[in-house]
């Protein structure tokens, strides 16, 4: 695929591991949720590093310093519903201070169209720095038009987060969307005639949830 300056693939052991297990079809629902998680959190170290921070005072027993803190209330975490709720504690375990939105989206099975049923946001979300999460980015049109919906409301600074990505799906986002960052664990080879992403893990939100 193209490269984009706004797309960022990881390629790390530890992750390559965890997507191992999570591709597995004997995979179970919990050890599921847990490798969605620790996966975000590993990521999150990376696609969290320019949040807003400020220097601060600190006493230590010896001596006052100046330390570096998160600025609170700066940062939002907006899963896609379903399956983008399986990755909200892989970040909010690191930063418990984050506001959750939610935005529901499901894929039409005949148009493969994102078809928006949900969306609760944080109030002032358009001055924080929005973290929009969905394992799945396949045809790319829920991520697309999430983002979309996100920059109507005014939010300015978006950055998406997703563990498998398609080419045709990843692309869609970074052409659509230039000005938004996207992470992804790994890059699948392509979209089955179901737009599933190959080789894929299958239905993510059945997988965490146990609706199949
Ligand atoms: C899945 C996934 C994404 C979307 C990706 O959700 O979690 O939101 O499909 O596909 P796309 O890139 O082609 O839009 P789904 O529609 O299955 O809903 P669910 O999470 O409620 O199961
Ligand atoms: N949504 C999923 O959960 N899996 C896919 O492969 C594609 C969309």
């Amino acid at each position: 695929m193209k490269e984009y300056p706004n797309v960022m693939v990881f390629d790390h052991p530890l992750i390559k591991h965890k997507i191992a297990h999570l591709r597995d079809k004997n995979t179970g629902m919990k050890e599921f949720r847990e490798l969605v998680e620790e996966i975000t959190s590993i990521m999150a170290f990376e696609a969290l590093k320019d949040i807003p921070t400020k220097e601060v005072e600190i006493e230590t027993p010896l001596e006052v310093c100046t330390q570096t803190m998160i600025v609170e209330k700066s940062v939002a975490i907006v899963p896609i519903l379903r399956a983008g709720l399986g990755m909200v504690n892989g970040i909010h375990t690191l930063l418990p201070t984050a506001k959750v939105g939610h935005i529901g989206m499901y894929r039409d099975e005949e148009t493969m169209e994102p078809q928006a049923y949900y969306c609760k946001l944080p109030q002032g979300i358009e001055n924080m720095k929005v973290f929009l999460l969905d394992p799945m980015l396949a045809t790319g049109g829920s991520a697309s038009e999430a983002i979309g919906f996100l920059k109507k409301q005014g939010v300015t600074d978006i950055t998406m987060m997703s563990i498998i990505a398609a080419p045709v799906g990843l692309e869609r986002v970074a052409a659509d969307h230039p000005d938004v960052k996207i992470y992804v664990s790994t890059l699948d080879r392509e979209l089955n005639e179901h737009c599933y992403i190959l080789p894929g893990l299958g239905d993510a939100g059945d997988r965490l949830f146990g609706t199949k």
